[in-house]
């Protein structure tokens, strides 16, 4: 699964700054703050995001929330209208197709390739959408980077059709082949300066641990009072002891040496992955392997159906993702030239767990093939 390590978490060194808080604060954490979230934080990951993501911004735009998922539901009401058209990505994350019919719009399913989401395609689909959702440094599942070209492209498109970008930066710091790539928010505000149409979507469930549930929206200047209302409105705002300990956390350089720490372990064992699977899984499985993230996509051959193995792999113990559930309704598309497809997480296992897991794998895959009629067989 695409979980990172939670055994590497810092339990120790949080239990820590959590009591420092409690002790120096008190009942000073038990008020409300601003429905954008507790200052000290907005200033924290305003300069963690400048500094390691290439985002241009000031405090004031940025608005804690309870993860990605919440960011983008919130974004999704303040931006969108009944009868709106929303590209989102095809295969893409299925949270924001359901976040854009909840408020009666039209998700546009847009395509994705080896250069992340097909920009032409969208404009050709729906010129004049009010919102294009994209993953850029990870494309969500399939892992493409989005190139150069189509970023341009995208915020070109946006300028011109007065369209807004969410840009979900899902991955960003995993990146293992190359230095992580800046957030198009960045090259966005070099474009458009402050009529940026980017909203950054940032979200701590991948570098620290998705049961925090603590995310972050970076607006541009025109969207911070609505999304203040909005953010009040719903839930008024996140809760501030979480809050004013992960501003320690991002302050004091935890987060960064987690994250270098975390990127050097998972990067070994992507390699560890990549190097036992083709033996153990008897060149069964195609890897897709991207340089970057926590899952690797795995072809199956030809007439081998991807949710029978993942269900007799799950009876076994060892849990993949069939791609059609990471992205459920997706058409067939040039990635997998329509076949069966697994998600395979690396991130989180030593190399013992994975070994254990790539051999019952194997094992499955072969049953699988032992079971299709002759002709099918290689
Ligand atoms: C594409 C994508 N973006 C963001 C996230 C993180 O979501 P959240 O912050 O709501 O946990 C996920 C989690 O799996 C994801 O798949």
């Amino acid at each position: 699964m695409g979980l990172p390590a939670l055994d590497e978490f810092p339990v120790a060194l949080w239990a820590r700054l959590t009591a420092r808080r409690w002790r120096r604060d008190g009942a000073a954490l038990l008020g409300y703050t601003d429905a954008r979230g507790y200052p000290p934080l907005r200033e924290a990951i305003a300069r963690y995001a400048v500094t390691a993501r290439g985002v241009r911004c000031t405090p004031d735009q940025v608005v804690v929330v309870n993860g990605a998922q919440h960011g983008v539901d919130l974004l999704a009401r303040v931006l969108l209208d009944p009868g709106d058209a929303a590209w989102v990505e095809d295969p893409g994350w299925w949270p924001v197709r359901a976040a854009v019919r909840a408020v009666g719009a039209r998700p546009v399913r847009v395509p994705v390739d080896a250069g992340g989401l097909v920009v032409a395609e969208g404009e050709r689909r729906a010129p004049d959408a009010r919102l294009a959702f994209v993953t850029p440094s990870y494309q969500a599942p399939l892992g493409a980077v989005l190139s150069l070209e189509r970023r341009l492209a995208l915020l070109a498109w946006a300028g011109r059709a007065g369209a807004w970008v969410l840009e979900d930066d899902y991955n960003g710091e995993y990146r293992y082949d190359a230095p992580p790539l800046p957030a198009v928010q960045g090259l966005d505000r070099a474009v458009h300066g402050d009529a940026g149409r980017v909203v950054y979507v940032g979200s701590l469930s991948k570098t620290l641990a998705p049961g925090l549930r603590l995310g972050y929206l970076i607006v541009p200047p025109a969207l911070v009072e609505p999304l203040r209302q909005a953010r009040g409105a719903s839930d008024l705002h996140t809760a501030v002891p979480e809050q004013a300990v992960l501003a320690d956390f991002l302050a004091e350089g935890h987060f960064a040496r987690h994250v270098r720490r975390t990127r050097a372990l998972y990067r070994r064992r992507q390699a560890c992955l990549l190097a036992l699977a083709p033996r153990l899984t008897h060149g069964l499985l195609e890897l897709r392997p991207t340089g970057a993230g926590m899952q690797v996509l795995g072809l199956l051959p030809d007439g081998v159906d991807a949710a029978a193995v993942a269900r007799a792999a799950a009876a076994r113990g060892v849990v993949v993702t069939p791609l059609a559930a990471a992205a459920p309704g997706a058409a067939p598309h040039e990635a997998t030239g329509g076949r069966g497809g697994l998600l395979l997480g690396f991130a989180a296992f030593g190399p013992e767990a994975t070994r254990a897991a790539l051999e019952t794998l194997g094992r499955v895959l072969r049953e699988a093939a032992a079971a299709l009629p002759p002709a099918r067989r290689r």
